[in-house]
């Protein structure tokens, strides 16, 4: 079966008794045992549930996996995966990763005696000079948030192979509709299946998929001891979602693309960063693992007022954090997803104060473009931080 047909058919034959075309939602906390001899596959949703067990053979399918665990949320997928190590265990995170992963290697892994070093995911040779004698996993995605940035997957991983480290994508931006890490050597594929998974901005959650049946059970387990599982309703949500990624992302990027062009042409716009525009650094590496360039573009202005301006004059956007829905979001880094980093910090990884995000809907484009060039050209030029 090809994505498409897969997003629609793993796992949702009709249902046994009614034969709805579409799966009900198990709204039940627990499941009857038909004896003592024999234990129900599924007998009580902390540990498993109907409308969880079609989303994960879904999202495993997308993403050429084995074995798929949901989550609570994006945050609960990454905590799995780092619950992997052990006190004494040292971690390797890429430096452009999601602000919430980084806080957590940064605030909570040494809590618990994990030490963690940043690596640049743009240069493979670069993990061998951070690597220490306990260094046992790797964490990086792409592309990345808010610089767009494409780290060449298959280099990463060979690189942090050849030390024995576990590698851990985050897939989240791209979603399976665009890439499949794990045919390029990944561990472990992450998801906040809050973003395209989903697609409608109406539920949080996440997602792990690997190939290794051993990685798969101590994940599935850390869920099942911390209670981290999405409920019914949300699965249910989720698979909705999931059955229009193939229809979505196609808008996604074509929208994106139309978009990151205009912009790139706008004077007003100091610099977009979007790996579909030839201009952008890693558009090869794009051209080469993705098969589409996503729906996430960012934008520089020439000074941080003009940044704000844009921001609180669209009107077709929405000023909001988050991504991969079918409405347009506008985001302002420094206030919202990398708030909890230093200024310091954000200029490090390249996210000047003068940067917007833009998560790419699927509105008419033409819409799109009109909204964010009369934000753009409102903004009274005598305006100034002392005015
Ligand atoms: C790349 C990436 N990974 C993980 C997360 C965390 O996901 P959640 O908000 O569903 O916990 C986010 C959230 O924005 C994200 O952008």
């Amino acid at each position: 079966m090809h994505f498409a047909t897969k997003a629609l058919r793993v796992g949702q034959d009709p249902d046994p008794k009614y034969k709805a075309v579409v799966p009900p939602i198990y709204q039940s906390s627990t499941f009857a045992w038909d004896d003592l001899d024999n234990i129900p596959k599924i007998d009580y949703s902390r540990c498993q549930n109907p409308n969880r067990e079609m989303l994960e053979q879904v999202i495993a399918a997308l993403e050429n996996g084995e074995f798929c665990t949901l989550f609570s949320s994006g945050m609960a997928a990454v905590a799995a995966c780092f619950a992997l190590l052990k006190q004494g265990d040292h971690l390797l995170v890429a430096n452009d990763i999601y602000g919430g992963t980084f806080r957590l290697a940064e605030k909570y892994l040494p809590k618990q005696g994990i030490s963690y070093s940043s690596f640049d995911a743009q240069d493979p040779a670069s993990i061998e000079k951070v690597l220490q004698p306990n260094t046992k996993m790797l964490i990086f995605e792409g592309p990345t948030n808010p610089t767009m940035r494409v780290p060449d997957i298959q280099k990463v991983t060979k690189a942090a192979k050849e030390a024995g480290l576990t590698v851990v994508f985050d897939n989240t931006f791209a979603s399976p509709a665009l890439q499949n890490p794990l045919d390029l050597g990944v561990d472990i594929v992450l998801h906040s299946t809050t973003k395209y998974i989903s697609g409608h901005s109406d539920v949080v959650g996440g997602a792990t998929i690997t190939n290794d049946e051993r990685l798969a059970f101590e994940i599935y387990e850390w869920n099942k001891a911390f209670g981290c599982n999405p409920s019914p309703f949300d699965n249910w949500l989720s698979l909705r979602g999931a059955r229009t990624l193939s229809v979505r992302m196609e808008r996604h990027c074509k929208n994106a693309q139309i978009i990151a062009e205009a912009l790139e042409a706008n004077p007003k716009v100091t610099k977009v960063h979007y790996p579909g525009l030839t201009s952008h650094p890693d558009h090869e590496t794009a051209k080469k693992q993705m098969s589409d360039f996503g729906g996430m573009v960012s934008i520089e202005f020439g000074s941080v007022e003009e940044a704000r301006w844009v921001a609180e004059h669209v009107k077709v956007f929405l000023l909001a954090e988050s991504l991969g829905g079918v409405e347009s979001l506008i985001a302002y880094p420094p206030l919202m997803s990398h708030a909890t980093m230093t200024e310091e910090q954000r200029l490090e990884r390249g996210i000047p104060p003068t940067m917007l995000r833009l998560s790419i809907g699927i509105e008419d484009v033409r819409d799109l473009l009109e909204d964010i060039q009369q934000a753009i050209l409102s903004f009274p030029t005598k305006v100034s931080v002392n005015a």
